[in-house]
């Protein structure tokens, strides 16, 4: 359940009505919700209940700072996957204890910021990372608490782009190869062994993939502590996918994914459990509304152009994923429906978030929006075609505050530097026709 919802047939984030953040901020622009922000946290919170578990939010989905410090306050912890998110993380309120450190490329200047900012653990993805990790921490007379990431090869059943747990994946070490690195760690100075962390793909639509890949976990803990290298912590990583729209059968939910979890690791609840879901927290906290720049009929098809493009929200060019659009007034039951392929401004057919899809009649200046944008939609955005990325708005009640402004044009253009020696040469003069 969201807390976008029509109100006397106008769409309201909250207790604010969408088309007056539009009139004040203009379009396009990204709408979060705090309460379903909150919502999302503690439904986690209760299907984990009983066992010890730190939520640590992957900042990737959503690492606006007003999103951060509302999870912040709640208790939670972050994931995060460079030193650009721990900063946010820390920026937010979000202390280091409270921190994971994944990533498959951490660089060393990146592990060094860890062990400085009191990182809670390193999710460790290679033995080389390992090697590294272990000499910058005898550097820095520190121990990293580690765990390492394993590669289950389990397939996820999601898109082949967002699949991080097959053996051909570029994420974790190979499952048959981790008893080995364990007993390497063990030995090294620099670190100490808190946990196994798995992380096998994102918006998973089935729990039988989880429940493979936690109960290899699970083998290889009992396998490790036979060994005499204890396990305190396990790492459940994130990825429980959420409904794109209301037409199909909605994903599991928390509290049936909590249940799996306690079952798989029966006998294991004295452990400490951390989970990093992103998307299941910030996907439908947020959408993204924009305006009909025209409608257009090309050849039999209509097409709506928005001002929105694939540089503010990319998933359905990336992933060919799918966004629910509503218009922004509701469209009454018995209202003319009609198919439109619906596209943005940029310069690629790729430019587009809907093909033939069946909505609502929509007019020239019509606003609509798109639903679950909340994860993966504003991080993703860039400055393609020069055009400044849908600034964002956080919605608490009745009140409506800016949390990242649109770009200006001085600031897009200010980014960057004509060199000097333009100044110092001649201009270049056309040849001279010497025939
Ligand atoms: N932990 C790790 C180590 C991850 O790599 C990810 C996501 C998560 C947690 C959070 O997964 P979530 O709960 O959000 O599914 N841009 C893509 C999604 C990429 C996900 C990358 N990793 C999209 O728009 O669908």
């Amino acid at each position: 359940m969201d807390h976008f919802l029509y109100r006397n047939g106008a769409l309201y984030a909250e207790d604010v009505a969408v088309a007056e953040i539009a009139e004040a901020v203009g379009t396009p622009f990204y709408c979060y919700s705090t309460a379903t922000l909150e919502r999302h946290y503690r439904l986690f919170d209760e299907a984990l209940e009983g066992l010890d578990c730190l939520i640590c939010y992957a900042v990737k989905a959503n690492s606006n700072l007003a999103v951060l410090k509302t999870l912040g306050r709640l208790g939670s912890g972050a994931d995060v996957v460079s030193e650009g998110e721990f900063r946010r993380a820390l920026a937010a309120g979000i202390p280091g204890e409270r921190v994971i450190f994944s990533g498959v490329g951490k660089t060393r200047q990146e592990l060094e910021f860890a062990l400085n900012n009191d990182v809670r653990q390193i999710n460790v993805e290679s033995e080389p990372e390992l090697e590294l990790l272990n000499e910058v921490a005898l550097s820095l007379n520190a121990v990293a608490p580690v765990s390492m990431r394993v590669n289950p090869d389990v397939d996820a059943k999601t898109h082949e782009k967002i699949s991080t747990g097959k053996a051909e994946n570029k994420f974790g070490i190979a499952y048959e190869d981790a008893p080995r690195l364990y007993r390497k760690a063990a030995e090294m100075q620099g670190i100490r062994v808190v946990g196994v962390d798995m992380h096998i793909g994102s918006q998973l639509t089935d729990l039988e993939p989880y429940e493979q890949a936690y109960s290899l976990m699970r083998d290889l803990i009992e396998r490790l502590e036979a060994d005499g290298i204890p396990i305190p912590r396990i790492d459940l990583g994130g990825g429980l996918g959420v409904p794109y729209t209301r037409d199909n059968q909605p994903p599991p939910l928390p509290f049936d994914y909590g249940a799996m979890v306690r079952r798989v690791f029966a006998g294991m609840h004295d452990r400490e459990f951390e989970i990093e879901p992103g998307r299941l927290i910030a996907a439908n906290a947020g959408i993204l509304v924009a305006k009909t720049v025209y409608v257009k009929e090309n050849a039999g098809r209509q097409f709506l152009i928005l001002d929105a493009a694939m540089n503010d929200l990319v998933r359905p060019a990336l992933y060919d994923a799918w966004h629910d659009i509503d218009p922004v007034n509701e469209a009454s039951a018995n209202d003319t429906k009609q198919t439109y392929d619906v596209v943005g401004p940029i310069c690629e057919s790729g430019d587009t978030f809907a093909k033939q899809r069946l909505m609502p009649k929509i007019e020239q200046n019509d606003l609509v929006f798109f639903r679950s944008a909340g994860a993966y939609g504003a991080v993703m955005a860039s400055e393609y075609n020069t055009r400044p990325p849908a600034p964002e708005v956080i919605v608490s009640k009745d009140r409506f505050v800016i949390a990242r402004p649109r770009l200006t044009y001085d600031d897009m253009l200010g980014k960057d530097c004509i060199p000097e020696w333009f100044e110092e040469d001649e201009t270049p003069q056309p040849p001279t026709d010497t025939a």
